[in-house]
């Protein structure tokens, strides 16, 4: 496979909503990205993916945009955005926008006169039908609850939006439609762009009348479309989110003969804790087992046709620590083990904002407390359902979208050093601890842990290139696996538990290298692994 920027890279999410406010309005903006650059850049991360920043009305917090060139006003200007795409080219960072793509907001151009009347100009750049027997043409659900279809009165038609009703799905077999989405994509690549992170592009090929929304058939034909026409012949990076990704399907987005994508999103292993075939909300307990198997299928079938992204949280699931760990007494143990578990693994990793520093969930008692959407509109859904009060809250602070997106904690003043004015989303009470300022004085943080793992992957070929391996034969809680190059290996071991664990260390002339407890030295042959215990070890293969 011809070696690309990106194979090396280490991605950081940035969410401008919730990382850094310069003028107390309460919401992050795009000078607050900037001001934290070198930051980012301490911590040795080199592209930022950046969460929607073009003009919105926010129903959807910036994945409904009203205009995609240009910046919204909370966020700043287009001018500010230069500024950040230069200034973080200064630090050899790159900026990857967020293309959301499968609709627009309906307070976009294009929509405002679809819904005009039936002839007009731009009708079929959504995609629109008449009832049946005086209801919806058919049972297709949002994402976001409810029908995805939505009368309009004026015309008396429905449109689709697999998402809010303000989210109408953009009609992408119209060519216009394509066309024009090209021509905004070259706009932002001649800006000095790094690449592009496509917003659920597993849904463009969708068949609304035959109830297929992902895996089209025409979806792969449009990506190549799209490659010709954009960012085909520059050297950039794009991934594909793609909810409904199988290793094979993945093969076809990312294998560098098919010219379509970088990588994909997969989202296999975060969907283990939710019940079979139903919602995300349907919460049950991981299986490690599964969560090993699955990311192990992951790490060995895509070989020469394909790359992995790798990545535990972004702004639409719950933190980590929270999730799978333990945020209160194992919360630096846990964190530091998902941390070494996914920066070994082959593939491209993610940071999202304050996983670094070992951020949680914020726990919530009443839906006055929820901004999101999604988690808002599910609980009107269930509780008319019948669900109880409590059980939908439970699922909230489990999996709601919340959680991920309070502001940032830079320090422990009173809005976490994230803004002066009055914060949009709740600051986590605990941030008084857990904050940036905290993590950088410690040594012994979470954060060097990442500082010190992308450093590694920044030095070493191997991790980048090396096979995968996973050492069978351990305890359930226990994940260990190898990354194996012709000269040399590691040996990645991790305890998923809060208890303690038997492990057996292979021969080898190992040496120490990433540890979450004190240890001077190198653990061999049986050993007990402590709570979330988790290490790296590196050896010549001789
Ligand atoms: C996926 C995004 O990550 C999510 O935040 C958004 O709500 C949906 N796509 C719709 O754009």
């Amino acid at each position: 496979m011809e070696k690309k920027w990106w194979h090396q890279s280490v991605v950081y999410q940035v969410y401008p909503r919730s990382f850094q406010d310069t003028n107390g309005d309460g919401i992050g903006d795009l000078q607050g990205v900037i001001s934290r650059l070198d930051y980012l850049s301490y911590l040795g991360i080199d592209t930022i993916w950046l969460s929607p920043v073009y003009e919105s009305p926010n129903d959807d917090n910036g994945y409904d945009i009203s205009d995609y060139q240009a910046i919204m006003a909370e966020f700043g200007t287009m001018a500010d955005m230069e500024q950040l795409i230069s200034e973080a080219k200064k630090r050899g960072i790159k900026i990857i926008m967020d293309l959301v793509v499968n609709h627009t907001s309906d307070e976009h151009i294009w929509f405002v006169e679809a819904r005009k009347n039936k002839d007009n100009p731009y009708r079929d750049y959504y995609i629109w039908r008449d009832p049946l027997n005086d209801d919806v043409p058919n049972q297709l659900r949002s994402i976001f609850s409810g029908s995805a279809w939505q009368l309009d009165e004026a015309t008396g038609q429905y449109y689709l939006h697999l998402y809010s009703k303000k989210q109408p799905d953009l009609n992408w077999e119209n060519e216009k439609v394509r066309q024009e989405i090209h021509q905004m994509m070259n706009f932002w690549i001649d800006k000095g762009i790094g690449g592009f992170r496509m917003d659920v592009i597993d849904t463009i090929g969708k068949l609304p009348d035959q109830g297929i929304t992902n895996n089209g058939p025409k979806l792969h034909e449009y990506l190549q479309e799209m490659n010709q026409a954009t960012f085909g012949d520059k050297d950039l990076m794009t991934v594909g989110e793609t909810w409904g990704a199988t290793t094979e399907i993945a093969k076809l987005y990312s294998d560098p003969k098919r010219n379509e994508l970088s990588m994909i999103f997969q989202f296999e292993h975060v969907g283990l804790d939710q019940q079979k075939g139903k919602d995300k909300w349907d919460l049950q307990p991981l299986s490690i087992s599964e969560l090993k198997k699955v990311l192990s299928k992951w790490q060995t079938s895509l070989g020469e046709e394909g790359w992995n992204s790798l990545f535990w949280n972004n702004h639409d699931l719950p933190r980590i620590i929270s999730r799978w760990g333990n945020d209160q007494k194992y919360r630096e143990e846990s964190g530091k083990m998902f941390a070494i578990l996914l920066h070994m693994m082959k593939g491209t990793p993610y940071i999202y904002q304050g996983e670094e520093i070992g951020m949680t969930n914020y726990p919530i008692s009443d839906l006055s407390e929820v901004e999101d959407i999604e988690s808002i509109n599910m609980y009107h859904e269930r509780l008319a359902a019948g669900y109880s009060k409590e059980e939908i809250l439970r699922s909230i602070n489990a999996k709601g979208r919340d959680n991920a997106r309070t502001p940032m904690q830079w320090d422990n003043s009173e809005n976490a050093g994230f803004t002066t004015g009055t914060p949009w989303l709740h600051v986590n009470p605990n941030h008084q601890e857990i904050n940036v300022e905290n993590a950088l004085k410690n040594k012994e943080s979470i954060f060097y842990t990442y500082k010190k793992l992308i450093d590694l992957r920044k030095k070493n070929d191997s991790i980048v290139w090396g096979e995968y391996q996973l050492v069978h034969d351990t305890p359930e809680e226990v994940f260990a696996y190898l990354r194996l190059a012709a000269n040399e290996k590691w040996l990645v071991v991790g305890n998923i538990s809060d208890k303690t664990q038997k492990f057996t260390v292979p021969n080898g002339d190992f040496s120490l290298v990433v540890t979450n407890y004190p240890q001077e030295t190198v653990p061999k042959g049986e050993i007990v692994l402590r709570p979330y215990e988790a290490f790296v070890l590196h050896a010549d293969n001789k």
